[in-house]
């Protein structure tokens, strides 16, 4: 396949990163956008060989500036994406209105591919902002760029991620762990590598109007997934399920930090099992069967979190 001119968004984020040396690895020139040269350009800059990365500090609601970054471009990848509302970045700006400009100065600049990471179970989640918010961005996107293909990944993990790590570190800290809708809720886990390999086929196989739901092999609940960690650090905590009423003031809490490990809407959005819907495309359908499992994956890389690991609790002696 002939070299493409590509522009990721959100690159410096875990996916990013992973599919930014995928891409240059096969020779495609990548340009990356940041908000945050000098915060984020060492982190992007080591992702590629030199000469086939270029990185822009760009203020991505910029029309003018972004017209000026995409003309020439081949193939533009949307990896933006925001868990929680803080100031300017709201699910309104960062998952509709940014999509849609892009999406629209793509099709001006005749693009060949437009791809867009919206998430997984989105239809179902009425209640979440985040997930409505996504909804509609992947309306913005196929009316302004018909041809875009939407990916739509389960829950994304690897040891740059901020899940598995998360859980791990609070398993170390917490003396017991709460879980919610007594840790039920369904997902299939996909390793950071296969989406990333989904989307350079993707490329490779110019795969366009498309939604495709991505998941991993393995269909595991909250309460499984902790237990899984639990026993690949040695580390065992009582497993506790808390009333929704004090969940909710617990999120409310939480919602006051900078970085809230949990708020309002993301309770509501983990009431929704984050499996295939069934009546959209799924990675197997393009052929791509994702081998890699949640366990045998995190084993490789849980030992920071084991007893006297960098992240453990216990001091040494
Ligand atoms: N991780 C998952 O489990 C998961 C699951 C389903 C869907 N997704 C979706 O996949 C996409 C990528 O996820 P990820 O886990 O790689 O995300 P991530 O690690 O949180 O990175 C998000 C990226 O978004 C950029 N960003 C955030 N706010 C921005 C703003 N106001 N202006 C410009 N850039 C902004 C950041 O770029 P700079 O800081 O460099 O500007 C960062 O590179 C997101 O759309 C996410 O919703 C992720």
């Amino acid at each position: 396949m002939k070299e493409k001119n590509i522009l990721v968004f959100g690159g410096s984020g875990q996916i990013g990163r992973n599919l930014i040396r995928k891409l240059t690895q096969k020779n495609h020139r990548v340009t990356a956008v940041t908000r945050n040269l000098h915060k984020k350009g060492y982190i992007l800059k080591t992702q590629g060989n030199p000469g086939y990365i270029d990185i822009v500090e760009k203020n991505i609601f910029d029309e003018k500036h972004l017209a000026e970054i995409i003309k020439n471009k081949d193939i533009c990848i949307n990896l933006v994406g925001i868990l929680f509302e803080k100031k300017n970045n709201t699910f309104n700006n960062i998952h509709i209105n940014f999509p849609s400009i892009l999406a629209k100065i793509c099709k001006e600049n005749n693009l060949e591919q437009f791809i867009h990471i919206s998430a997984l179970g989105i239809d179902s989640a009425k209640d979440s902002k985040y997930a409505e918010s996504k909804l509609k961005g992947e309306n913005e996107i196929k009316k302004n760029f018909q041809e875009a293909t939407i990916i739509r990944p389960s829950i994304v993990y690897s040891v740059d991620d901020n899940f598995s790590t998360n859980l791990m570190s609070l398993i170390n800290n917490l003396p017991f762990f709460p879980v919610y809708y007594n840790g039920e809720t369904k997902f299939m886990p996909i390793h950071c590598s296969d989406l990333t390999e989904i989307i350079l086929k993707i490329i490779e196989e110019k795969i366009c109007s498309n939604i495709i739901e991505c998941v991993g092999p393995d269909e595991i609940n909250f309460k499984e997934i902790l237990i899984t960690l639990m026993k690949l650090i040695d580390k065992k905590k009582y497993i506790i399920p808390f009333p929704l009423p004090i969940a909710k003031m617990t999120a409310k809490f939480f919602e006051f930090f900078p970085n809230p490990l949990l708020t309002i809407d993301q309770l509501n959005l983990l009431k929704y099992d984050n499996v295939l819907s069934g009546n959209l495309k799924s990675n197997i359908d393009i052929n791509y069967v994702c081998e890699l499992k949640f366990e045998n994956e995190v084993k490789k890389y849980c030992h920071m979190w084991k007893e006297h690991g960098e992240y453990s609790k216990e001091k040494i002696n």
